[in-house]
């Protein structure tokens, strides 16, 4: 390969037999809480020109099916922890507005639980159920449960079908809590207040339904000052009836540094790699067969909007909180998560883009107007459309970087994923380098008749470019200049960008 000026050079080895796992369709989830224009001018907007005969803007439900989006979190969340379910059923008109506390706005419940499984059903996402351990507990869960996906005959059930939801939502998967080790949280509780809590709710819930999975609350960041004892002390209780615990992280270039930034998810390599090994801990402690699972059912970059939050006046309906406006250096952050992510697939079984309408999330909303994507919209959706198959360990020789916060920094993070079913293997790949160019050579001679398809790329010169209603400034092409020939793919990964380069196996005309 000639090196041409002006870049570095990594290698790479893909090999079909270094399989880490297949990846779990669900690590591509995201979430929708009762916060701000998610719900209230983000999916569901009445008065909107594409609204559908429930209130649902159709405009935004096509953006999140182009997303593919497996999965999605709700209804919290912090406003989980001061949520009454029953507020959120039944008859409109009866249905009470109420101090939301979480974020300090009225709650007008016009949306609940019946119309959000429906509307979810529409855009093709299972929904992952949380329940509130902060203000309520057992009785609450157990009931909410009960209404959900007891088929007929019981009071709950019952009620729902009264309703007008005849048939059960079957929701498989519930959360039980959300970041109850955070001062925030409304009901915080000590690590053995929230163990004993969420094993007795886990067990009457697995007593009404049998077939659900639960995830047990994990700590809210690793700079909880509780990390990862919070862990260790909540699974010595729930480990026997909980299937995942979930871990939270949130980035921001807060200093301008983005060398720095782009390395951060070497802190998030860092958490994943401790909470395995925490759980693995408390399964050795146990003499348990069982493994337990990584839930990441908050991740993103969250900064921006932190000084126009402090403005915002209490006490209104879905004023616009968390509006982060995404650049391009968010975009790369967000692609290396998806990358580390990915690279975990053996324990990491879920994960939630936090979050996906208006709130920190890849799509945006005008009130009775436009939608539009997000900078963090694309890499989200390449990993989702093409991150399925099974997840390869690349055996990566790049040159590396030293940050403020972090050493030897690979400037190039990468993951693979292989799809043998159509037999297809796309390299996920992010170039830290700010300044140059970075040639790679990959080795990908196990696949033997594989051919390039294409190689999308999301660069920008520009790092704080952002997209708007009027304009997309970030949005990726296909002209990356890879090529594949004789079982080596060589392309040069632009200064600071996204690369998604896809092979596939061509079959020559007999
Ligand atoms: O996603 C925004 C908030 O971040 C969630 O409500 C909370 O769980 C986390 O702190």
């Amino acid at each position: 390969m000639i090196l041409a000026s002006g870049a570095t050079r990594a290698r790479m080895v893909v090999d079909k037999a270094f399989k880490i796992a297949e990846v779990d369709r669900r690590i591509y989830g995201s979430f929708i809480e009762h916060l701000g224009r998610a719900v209230y001018g983000g999916i569901y907007e009445p008065t909107h020109p594409t609204a559908d005969s429930l209130g649902f803007r159709e405009d935004v439900k096509q953006l999140i099916q182009e997303l593919q989006v497996p999965i999605i979190r709700y209804p919290g969340g912090n406003f989980v922890s001061g949520y009454n379910w029953e507020d959120g059923v039944g008859p409109l008109s009866e249905r009470p507005k109420r101090l939301e506390l979480a974020w300090r706005t009225i709650e007008p419940n016009y949306v609940g639980t019946n119309e959000f499984m429906k509307w979810a059903k529409g855009v093709g996402s299972e929904v992952m159920m949380a329940v509130n351990l902060g203000t309520r507990g057992v009785d609450a869960a157990r009931n909410l449960l009960e209404y959900c996906n007891h088929p007929e005959g019981s009071y709950w059930s019952d009620l729902r079908r009264s309703h007008g939801y005849e048939q059960p939502h079957r929701v498989k998967t519930w959360c039980l809590g959300n970041e109850m080790d955070g001062p925030w949280q409304v009901g915080q509780k000590t690590s053995v207040e929230y163990g004993r809590l969420a094993y007795e709710t886990a067990k009457a819930m697995r007593l009404v339904d049998p077939d659900i999975e639960l995830v047990s609350c994990g700590s809210s960041n690793t700079a909880m000052p509780t990390f990862p004892e919070w862990e260790a002390v909540t699974l010595d209780h729930t480990y026997e009836v909980a299937d995942y615990v979930s871990l939270h992280q949130y980035y921001g270039n807060r200093d301008g540094d983005s060398a720095n930034y782009l390395a951060r998810t070497m802190d998030m390599e860092h958490f994943i790699r401790t909470v395995t090994a925490t759980c693995d801990y408390i399964k050795a402690k146990k003499r348990s067969k069982k493994t337990m699972y990584l839930s990441f059912d908050e991740w993103n970059v969250w900064f921006h909007s932190n000084a126009a939050d402090q403005a915002i006046e209490p006490w209104s309906i879905a004023p616009p909180q968390l509006e982060d406006n995404y650049n391009f250096e968010d975009a790369l952050l967000v692609g290396s998560m998806l990358i580390t992510l990915i690279r975990h697939a053996d324990r990491v079984k879920m994960a939630c883009l936090a979050q996906l309408v208006n709130v920190i999330a890849p799509i945006m909303t005008e009130n009775g107007g436009r939608a539009w994507k997000q900078t963090i919209f694309y890499p989200y959706l390449h990993a989702s459309v093409f991150g399925r198959g099974i997840s390869l360990q690349p055996i990566v020789d790049s040159p590396v970087y030293d940050a403020q916060d972090y050493t030897d920094v690979p400037y190039l993070d990468s993951a693979v994923v292989y799809n043998e079913a159509e037999e297809e293997v796309t390299i996920f790949a992010v170039n830290r380098n700010l300044n140059e160019a970075l040639d790679l050579n990959c080795d990908v001679r196990s696949f033997e008749g594989y051919q390039l398809v294409e190689h999308i790329v999301l660069e920008n010169e520009d790092l704080k470019a952002v997209n708007t209603a009027a304009e997309e400034k970030v949005k990726p092409h296909s002209r990356g200049g890879a090529q594949c020939r004789d079982g080596f793919v060589n392309a040069r990964l632009s200064k600071a960008s996204w690369n998604v380069i896809r092979l596939k196996k061509f079959y020559q005309n007999k």
